[in-house]
This record gives structure tokens, C-alpha cells and sequence, in this order.
């Protein structure tokens, strides 16, 4: 198999882009997230899939609860909100109007398409990304909406590189 083949497939898949938000305690946290998908219709199961670089990935690791905001191709600017900076060094809700839903949540107000999910269990196959799988537990679908497709936001940097790892990787490794 060549990379170039496996690059070209998922490529031409052109997944919806999503926000996926978690929160523990007053920490909250969110990025943009394009691996996902529905796993299970009954009952009714959604995966997704999260870096292991990522700020909202180790509060996920804390947290029971991820809320899923499916994106309107109108919704670049909230796309790179979340896809290019990182909760290690900003606070990416201070000036989102939200709502909070199931477990502490964070529900973003411009987004009307959402799910609410419980983590279910937990796959780390040694990948880049870990996957997440969750039982659906509230959803709106606000209006019919056209998604904000990844071909939309490859010029996108994300925050975090996917080799990126924690460092120290936990709080009792800090000197
Ligand atoms: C187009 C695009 C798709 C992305 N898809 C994912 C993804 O599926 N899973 C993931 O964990 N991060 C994904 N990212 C990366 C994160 O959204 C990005 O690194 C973010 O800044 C991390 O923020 P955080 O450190 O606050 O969690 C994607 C980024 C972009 C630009």
C-alpha cells in the first residue's frame, strides 16, 4: 500500500467537520474534529476520534460527557476558532455564548445542530488518535444545514501537530 493511495481515499471522503466539546469541573475544553461517525442505530452509539496532542483529548480522559456540534458550511471562522489554537494556552470560550448541557458540557449558542454523548469506553490501538465511543443522550437538529466539508479547511494549521505529546504526560511526572 502507498500513503499516497490510503491520503487520496480519505481524501475524496470529504468528511463533515465537527466541534467537540468536554468539560471537567471549570475546565472546559473543544477542537475541531473531522474522524467521526455514527457506530451503532440501536442503541444509538457515535465515535469519534480524538489526538492524543490535544488539550481536549487529556480533558476527555477526565470527563464522561462530549457534546458534538455538526458545522454549517457557513461556519469557517468557528472551525479555525477551535482547529488552529489550543487550550493549553487560551481559553476558547471566553467570548462564545454557550449553554451547558449533560455532565458540564459546554453547548456552543451558534451552533443548533448538536449531540450530547456519554463516553462509553475507550480505544487506544497506538495510533495518533484515540476513539471515543459514546451513547447519544440529547440531540437538536435545529434546521436543515448543509455540513462544512474538510476540503473547506485544509488550509487550516491545527493547533497541535499530531506527534505532539504532553509534557510532563502527567502531573506527578512534573519536577
Ligand atoms: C481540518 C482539521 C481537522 C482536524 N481533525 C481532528 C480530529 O479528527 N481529531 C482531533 O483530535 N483533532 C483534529 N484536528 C486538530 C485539532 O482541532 C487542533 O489541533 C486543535 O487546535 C486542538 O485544540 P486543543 O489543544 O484545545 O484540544 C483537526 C484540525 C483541523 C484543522
Amino acid at each position: 500500500m502507498t500513503s499516497d493511495a490510503f491520503s487520496g481515499l480519505v481524501a475524496a471522503l470529504d468528511p463533515p467537520l465537527i466541534v467537540v466539546t468536554t468539560a471537567v469541573g471549570d475546565e472546559r475544553a473543544g477542537c475541531l474534529v473531522g474522524f467521526h461517525a455514527q457506530s451503532s442505530i440501536t442503541p444509538e452509539r457515535y465515535c469519534v476520534w480524538l489526538s492524543k496532542a490535544n488539550h481536549t483529548y487529556r480533558v476527555a480522559l477526565r470527563s464522561d460527557y462530549l457534546a458534538l456540534h455538526f458545522l454549517a458550511e457557513d461556519d469557517l471562522p468557528l472551525a479555525a476558532h477551535f482547529g488552529t489554537q489550543s487550550g493549553d494556552t487560551i481559553d476558547k470560550f471566553a467570548d462564545l455564548a454557550t449553554t451547558t448541557g449533560a455532565g458540564g458540557v459546554p453547548l456552543l449558542a451558534d451552533c443548533p445542530n448538536w449531540l450530547v454523548a456519554r463516553r462509553s469506553a475507550l480505544l487506544d490501538e497506538g495510533g495518533d488518535h484515540v476513539c471515543l465511543p459514546a451513547e447519544a443522550i440529547a440531540a437538536q437538529h435545529g434546521k436543515p444545514f448543509t455540513p462544512l466539508r474538510l476540503s473547506r479547511a485544509t488550509h487550516l494549521q491545527p493547533g497541535h501537530g499530531n506527534e505532539e505529546r504532553h509534557d510532563p504526560p502527567t502531573e506527578r511526572a512534573a519536577p
